[in-house]
């Protein structure tokens, strides 16, 4: 069966004193949680701080985006290799955010993914359709192509180290949750296209996150629902109960 993993995407926030405060608070809330993995993703200079706060609980933490490059010009980047070697084994790409202000492209999430993929890192990958496309009816048609154009060329094999986080774009940061039926039929979706590409028993074995103004008033609704498999959280990830009530939700 799939693991339920509940993930926090910090974003732009905290510092690495304040990830540490979070980590101290939210660890025995989360102790003990079994039926589900915890991570959460952290700016590249928080990371070393809320690895060391989270040291003997059950809390991961990963990047939010990886280069696809193993090193040279370019600046401000960060590689998979350079990750690895500070022990980070998730990283999140292709967030709509980084879609949206920092021309993000499939090609360039492809990119991304097998450069991660090749670390031997876990990828949590975002896909998601924007409010026109949810209002033109062609949700099922855009994840399914982004499922395909962001997985090119990966492996069956390597598929074992993909996450998806299902976000529909007008849900992130908006207070607007889909219907629990909404991310399950769109959750489906997805499923229905890993199962073409690389055949039923892989896709079912893959856990697929819902996304988007999750918090702990939803989180047992959505999660109820058979192929959505977890959570990426973003506001409610920065609230230690608000979380650890999520992944109560996912017991
Ligand atoms: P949100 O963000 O929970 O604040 O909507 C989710 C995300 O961006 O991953």
């Amino acid at each position: 069966m799939r693991r339920t993993v509940i993930a926090g995407n910090w974003k732009m926030n905290f510092t690495p004193a304040e990830a540490t405060e979070f980590i101290k608070v939210v660890k025995p809330l989360v102790a003990g949680k079994n039926k589900c993995d915890v991570i959460f993703c952290a700016p590249y200079v928080t990371i070393a701080a809320a690895q060391q706060a989270a040291k003997g609980s059950k809390i991961k933490i990963g990047a939010e985006n990886v280069h696809f490059a193993e090193k040279g010009a370019y600046t401000g980047e960060v590689s998979a290799k350079m990750l690895t070697a500070c022990g980070v084994e998730y990283v999140i790409i292709g967030h709509s955010e980084r879609r949206q202000y920092f021309g993000e492209t499939d090609e360039t999430v492809n990119l991304r993914t097998k450069a991660a993929l090749a670390a031997g890192m876990k990828v949590i990958l975002c896909l998601g359709e924007v409010k026109e496309q949810r209002l033109s009816g062609i949700t099922n048609e855009v994840v399914a192509m982004q499922t395909k154009l962001d997985l090119k060329d990966v492996t069956a094999e390597e598929l074992k180290n993909i996450i998806i986080a299902y976000e529909p774009v007008w849900a992130i940061g908006t207070g607007l949750t889909a219907t629990p039926e909404q991310a399950q039929e769109t959750c489906h979706v997805i499923r229905e296209t890993l199962a073409k590409l690389y055949g039923k028993k892989a896709a079912n074995g893959v856990t697929i996150q819902y996304g988007g103004s999750m918090n702990e008033k939803n989180a047992a609704e959505l999660l109820a629902k058979p192929d959505v498999d977890g959570g990426l959280i973003g506001g409610a990830s920065l609230v230690p109960e608000k979380f650890a009530a999520i992944v109560d939700a996912a017991q």
